[in-house]
């Protein structure tokens, strides 16, 4: 490893970084980390801060997690890779398919394809609703339905089905037949609407206003986050999954729950679904599943889905795939991470974490004008969105978030900017001590504001 001078001095000089602009980065270079140790990470100055990011709400873990790093480790030695494409499987993809479905059988999952990551599950899931209703004998149903101020990743068909236009302006024109629904957002919405449980209702109905308008026969599914994670973590009312799930049954619709967060014990319950008490369809799984530890994602399938395609004759091939689908390494990672979130349960720790920290942040509401609104409550998901009039709910500038993200920062705590929310995603495995050091470093930078 070269010297730290060299570091800062090639810091974004050949690197171009995700989701940011390249001069940008350039003239403000980003932080270098280094290293890291349970839930905190170290900068090249030997800074350290509780990471309330989780590395990109994946690090469900923590950074110290011996028994997946060891799985990793000796999966290597023994395969270090062999493709999985049709024809040839691996123990460590076999066993891993094993401990995810026995994870996710409580959702009705029975089946699982892996992918490298997030927007891979998205874009396969959407694929396979297509081929589903095309297997079925109803090849028109080709348009998907999605929400507002979702996040389904930065594939061509993720950011189709993308609600938040940051995402999609730069690459359109996107996919065609992808509809959006006004996402469970009581702070502003359409119809003006704070109750919940109401905007859950004018939400259902406006779906059923979109399908009826696009003819049912022409749709083949609605993907939705249970909690809207990087949309500004929006919480919806209890209601609100169950009446999209009604909905999409009543109209032979697919229900894929994106759980690239939501999963693996993030809301307090093994899954976001599970935490509203309805089963999906289908699932996309990323993330936690590995701890962030190797790249690997997921599509689950229901048995109303998988025998479909199983009694299928040739046309229930799947002709899409990839290279690093049902790694070894990357199978070796999941079931170490299966076996130790279970073993850990951090779902339990993740449910009094986030408690706290929502109650803290509430707290720091009733200090300062600049927050506008608190989400989360349900797991360690918690966003903040600040605003420079209250009344007037006017998105706070760019200069200030930064100055209370890095005022934050230098006071012990990472949080992750997402325009003007500050959104939080700590591991799991974060303890009362930890949350509390979060919530004073956000004092500090609001304070700073
Ligand atoms: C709900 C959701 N779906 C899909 C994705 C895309 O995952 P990836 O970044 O691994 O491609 C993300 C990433 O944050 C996500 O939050």
């Amino acid at each position: 490893m070269k010297d730290d001078n060299f570091l800062r001095e090639m810091n974004a000089r050949h690197l171009w970084h995700p989701m940011g602009h390249p001069g940008e980065a350039q003239k403000n270079a980003p932080k270098i980390i280094k290293g890291a140790e349970g839930v905190e990470i170290i900068d090249i100055d030997g800074h350290r801060a509780v990471d309330a990011v989780g590395g990109l709400w994946c690090v469900n873990l923590g950074y110290s997690n011996d028994a997946v790093k060891q799985a990793i480790a000796d999966q290597l030695w023994e395969l270090p890779y062999y493709s999985a494409f049709a024809g040839t499987s691996n123990p460590a993809a076999i066993e891993a398919s094993y401990a995810v479905q026995e994870f996710f059988a409580e959702d009705g999952m029975s089946r699982v394809f892996f992918t490298s990551g997030g927007s891979d599950s998205v874009d396969t899931a959407l694929r396979m609703a297509r081929q589903y209703h095309r297997l079925r004998g109803e090849p028109t149903r080709t348009k998907f339905l999605s929400l507002k101020k979702g996040y389904h990743g930065t594939h061509w068909g993720g950011a189709s089905v993308n609600g938040n236009n940051r995402f999609r302006i730069t690459y359109e024109p996107l996919l065609p037949g992808c509809f959006h629904l006004p996402s469970p957002y009581t702070y502003r919405n359409p119809f003006d609407e704070t109750d919940p449980a109401k905007l859950a209702e004018k939400i259902a109905a406006a779906m059923v206003d979109e399908i009826e308008f696009q003819d049912p026969s022409t749709i083949a599914a609605f993907i939705m986050e249970p909690i809207q994670g990087a949309g500004g973590v929006i919480v919806p009312d209890a209601s609100f999954m169950k009446h999209m799930r009604d909905v999409c049954d009543r109209y032979g619709i697919l229900l894929i729950s994106d759980e690239v967060i939501c999963g693996f014990g993030r809301t307090g319950d093994w899954t976001g679904a599970r935490h509203w008490g309805v089963k999906p369809d289908m699932m996309t799984i990323a993330k936690g599943i590995t701890s962030g530890y190797f790249p690997v994602g997921g599509v689950l399938l229901s048995d109303k889905v998988a025998d479909v395609f199983e009694s299928s004759g040739p046309e229930g091939s799947i002709w899409t795939g990839y290279t690093y689908s049902a790694h070894p390494v990357g199978a070796a990672a999941v079931t170490a991470c299966l076996s130790e979130t279970v073993r850990l349960d951090t779902k339990t720790n993740a449910a009094a974490r986030g408690t706290q920290l929502y109650d803290g942040v509430c707290k720091l509401a009733e200090k300062y004008d600049i927050i506008g609104d608190v989400r989360g409550g349900h797991g360690l998901m918690t966003g903040i969105e600040l605003v420079s009039d209250r009344a007037a709910k006017t998105p706070m500038d760019a200069e200030t978030m930064k100055r209370v993200h890095q005022t934050s920062y230098e006071a012990g705590a990472m949080v992750r900017l997402g325009a003007h929310n500050i959104l939080m995603s700590p591991p799991l495995t974060i303890s009362e001590g930890e949350v509390n050091r979060i919530i004073a470093a956000l004092d500090k930078g609001f304070a700073a504001a």
